[in-house]
């Protein structure tokens, strides 16, 4: 192909339009190839038509010069948007696939949240979650004023490192266990399978930390055992806290209804005490809150 027969329309055909497979890292070797192969021809044609009749072609050739640049600074810049656009493609389709797979993720993979498992030592349920670490749930003593206002999840496997400590009560805030407290009258409410006694009254409410891997949000719906569509269910329960009469409040949990103990424990050692919630009509209006029924509650995750 002659120079002077480059024409917008040749050029378009000849350089970007003939199919590429890699198109992405050719920019800078065309561009350079193109205007190196200019210069040579300006050059020549200076060198063999120096003579004032050939002025005219010099001058034409330096036109289609200035047209073949300007025509390469804007493909260049179409060129780069697409590079960006097919990037971000890939970068979306990759993640969009990685949320799709059954297989579960990895620590390493998109992250994920994280969330209490009231009553449980274990996160059983979903291939994606696991277990963070395994507590005790502790809080401040109902018959007492001041403390802290949340309940705990106490690593089990507590570090007690020399130096780190004093030994013995020196009078400041205490931190108690936490028990199940309501009658026999509840047990027909729970899934008593994973207690060998076959009852939870009086024994110590466990915890475990659940990591729910590639998700981004999790939820407490108190009043509903199901998640809203395209959200996944972690765990069902009831809603428990401290007794009405106490002194010291607790927040609301959703205590699993297929409940555990911690081994070993039983007995009223006081602490914390939980028992299950029920709504008051018409505080709560009677419809739909009927007075006096216990609620239901779930942990979502999506
Ligand atoms: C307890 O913590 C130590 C480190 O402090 C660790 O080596 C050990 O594996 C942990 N045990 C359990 C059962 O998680």
């Amino acid at each position: 192909m002659k120079i002077e027969e480059l024409n917008e329309k040749d050029y378009n055909h000849y350089f970007w339009k003939t199919p590429s497979p890699r198109r992405k890292g050719n920019i800078c070797t065309m561009k350079t190839v193109l205007l190196c192969g200019l210069a040579a021809v300006l050059c020549v044609s200076s060198y063999y038509f120096g003579s004032e009749a050939n002025n005219y072609r010099v001058g034409s050739l330096e036109k289609q010069l200035e047209y073949v640049k300007s025509v390469l600074s804007v493909e260049t810049e179409r060129e780069k948007r697409n590079i960006l656009e097919t990037s971000h493609k890939e970068v979306l389709h990759d993640i969009v696939k990685r949320s799709n797979d059954k297989e579960p993720l990895t620590p390493s993979g998109l992250g994920g949240v994280t969330y209490v498992r009231w009553g449980r030592r274990n996160c059983p349920g979903n291939t994606q979650t696991k277990l963070v670490y395994e507590g005790v749930a502790a809080g401040s003593h109902y018959s007492h004023y001041g403390g802290g206002t949340q309940l705990l999840c106490l690593d089990h496997n507590i570090t007690y490192r020399e130096g780190t400590y004093v030994n013995g009560n020196q009078g400041s805030s205490y931190i108690y266990g936490v028990e199940y407290r309501d009658g026999a009258w509840a047990d027909g409410l729970f899934d008593l399978s994973l207690i060998e006694e076959g009852n939870f009254r009086n024994h110590d409410v466990p915890c475990a930390v659940c990591i729910g891997y590639g998700r981004v949000n999790q939820l407490m719906i108190p009043g509903r055992d199901s998640c809203p569509a395209i959200w996944t269910k972690e765990y069902t329960g009831y809603i428990m806290a401290s007794a009405h009469g106490h002194k010291h409040s607790t927040e609301y949990l959703c205590v699993d209804d297929r409940p555990q103990v911690v081994p070993g424990s039983g007995g009223d050692q006081g602490g914390v005490l939980l028992y299950l919630a029920e709504t008051q009509c018409p505080s709560l209006q009677c419809e739909p809150f009927v007075l006096g029924r216990e609620i239901k509650c779930v942990v979502c995750t999506i």
